[in-house]
């Protein structure tokens, strides 16, 4: 009588906690290469303060990784080395990451793919080297202005997304659709375009959380929350500013 008794609460627990994992949205803030060391302790503070039930990570410059006390948000970096530890002059390595609490880490930004040449096999690298940690890479992907134009923006995410295909535990990888043309711009794809393209990827990678980041702020929040397929935002501009964070969050409540 009293396994069975353990046995339904712990049943009961997981499904709990299944329950719990999906109905929160995750909200990746990436401070990109921004705050000086007193800017970011006070900023961190201010961070602090913000409750919310829903999943959120920091990403800060990787030089804050060792000063971030967060309470009641995950700590996440922007990018790692392709490398294991070693004499990588300059690299930062998952492992490293992993010394510093850090959980989730940005993959194949388009800035580091555009700056940097960042190419679909050094990603998966990194990828590789995060998964190893247990640590959840982010992986971005994304179409230019012109590829939207040229209606290759399937062709894109397919080439982009292929490197998943022989990683093993790929559905810990939360995936971030992120239109390189709306990144900082303030100009942000329809509600029909961003479900086309959550619901290609979905329908090939039916396992990962996926994302939606490029301008995603407090005043375009509401519009796109109607799109149920989004399982959160990866946020630039906005990350920088506590007080409409808040207010993102609370309109995202509603
Ligand atoms: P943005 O940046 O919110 O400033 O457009 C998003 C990103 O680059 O991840």
């Amino acid at each position: 009588m009293k396994s069975i008794f353990l046995l339904s609460l712990n049943k009961l627990k997981k499904i709990l906690a299944f329950i719990d994992r999906d109905d929160k949205m995750i909200i990746a803030l990436n401070n990109k290469c921004n705050f000086k060391i007193e800017e970011f302790l006070t900023y961190q503070q201010e961070l602090n303060k913000i409750v919310d039930n829903n999943l959120i990570v920091l990403c800060p410059t990787s030089l804050y990784l060792s000063v971030a006390k967060l309470d009641n948000i995950k700590l996440g970096a922007q990018n790692t080395s392709c490398t294991k530890e070693g004499a990588y002059t300059g690299e930062i390595s998952a492992s490293q990451l992993k010394s510093l609490n850090v959980e989730y880490c940005i993959v194949g930004h388009s800035e580091r793919r555009k700056n940097q040449k960042e190419s679909n096999e050094e990603i998966k690298e990194k990828i590789t080297r995060l998964l190893e940690e247990n640590i959840t890479p982010i992986l971005c992907v994304g179409e230019t202005k012109e590829e939207r134009e040229k209606k290759q923006v399937e062709q894109i995410l397919r080439e982009e997304l292929a490197i998943l295909n022989d990683i093993n535990d790929k559905e810990r990888i939360i995936i971030a659709y992120e239109p390189i043309w709306s990144i900082g711009t303030g100009l942000i794809p329809s509600n029909t375009e961003i479900k086309e393209v959550i619901n290609l990827i979905k329908t090939n990678y039916p396992s990962n959380k996926v994302l939606y980041g490029g301008s995603a702020n407090e005043k375009n929040i509401d519009e796109l929350k109607k799109i149920r397929e989004i399982d959160g935002y990866l946020i630039g501009g906005m990350s920088l500013h506590p007080e409409k964070i808040q207010e993102f969050l609370q309109k995202l409540k509603k």
